[in-house]
C-alpha cells in the first residue's frame, strides 16, 4: 500500500473518461482499492476516483458517514468498480459540494436526489441499490470524475463558488451559515 498525493485540477488525468476494469477480481484492482483507501484517508475526504490518484480506471470508493446522512443510511468504504447510474427520477436538490483535487474551495451543486447504482466489488460481487440525498450525491460526484467531470462544471450559480473559509464565515450581524459544506 502506498499513499499517493491528490491530482488537483488541470490535470489532464482529471480530463479524460476512465477505462472500464476488466476484470474487478484482479490483484492489480486490489491493490489499487488499498492504495485510494490510504490516500483518502491520508488527505480526510469521503470519496475518492481513481484518477484522482493517477490511475485511468473506473474505480471508485465512497462513505456516507453517520452526520451525514440524509435518510438514516451509513454506509461504511465501499470500493465499486465500473460504477453505474442511473436517476430515479426528474427531482434534484442542491447542496454545497468540495473535492480533494479542488483544495479549499467549494460551490452549490444540483444533482438527482434519488438514484440507482450499480457497480462491483473486488471480490466479483454485484452491488445494486437506491440511494438518496448525500449518498445519491457523493456518487454522482465519484462516478463524474470518470468521466472527466469536477464539480464545477456542474455549478449552475457561480456565485455561491468560494474558499471553504470564506463560506463558513457568517456574513456580519448575522449567525453562523445555514450551509454545511460537504467535504469529498
Ligand atoms: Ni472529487
Amino acid at each position: 500500500m502506498a499513499t499517493h498525493p491528490i491530482v488537483r485540477m488541470g490535470a489532464p488525468i482529471l480530463k479524460r473518461p476512465a477505462l472500464a476494469v476488466e476484470d474487478p477480481t484482479g490483484p492489480e484492482v486490489a491493490a489499487l482499492i488499498a492504495d485510494m483507501l490510504e490516500s483518502m484517508e491520508a488527505a480526510g475526504g469521503v470519496g475518492l476516483a481513481a484518477p484522482q490518484i493517477g490511475v485511468g480506471l473506473r474505480v471508485v470508493i465512497f462513505e456516507v458517514p453517520e452526520g451525514r446522512s440524509s435518510d438514516g443510511v451509513v454506509i461504511p468504504v465501499t470500493p465499486l468498480i465500473n460504477p453505474l447510474i442511473e436517476p430515479l427520477d426528474e427531482e434534484t436538490e442542491e447542496a454545497y459540494e468540495s473535492c480533494l483535487s479542488v483544495p479549499g474551495l467549494a460551490g452549490m451543486v444540483p444533482r438527482w436526489r434519488r438514484i440507482g447504482y450499480r457497480g462491483f466489488t473486488p471480490e466479483g460481487r454485484l452491488i445494486e441499490r437506491e440511494a438518496a440525498g448525500f449518498h445519491a450525491r457523493v456518487l454522482q460526484h465519484e462516478c463524474d470524475h470518470l468521466d472527466g467531470i469536477l464539480y464545477p462544471m456542474r455549478m449552475t450559480d457561480m456565485s455561491t463558488f468560494g474558499f471553504v473559509e470564506e463560506l463558513r464565515r457568517p456574513p456580519p450581524g448575522t449567525e453562523a451559515p445555514k450551509e454545511e459544506v460537504e467535504a469529498e
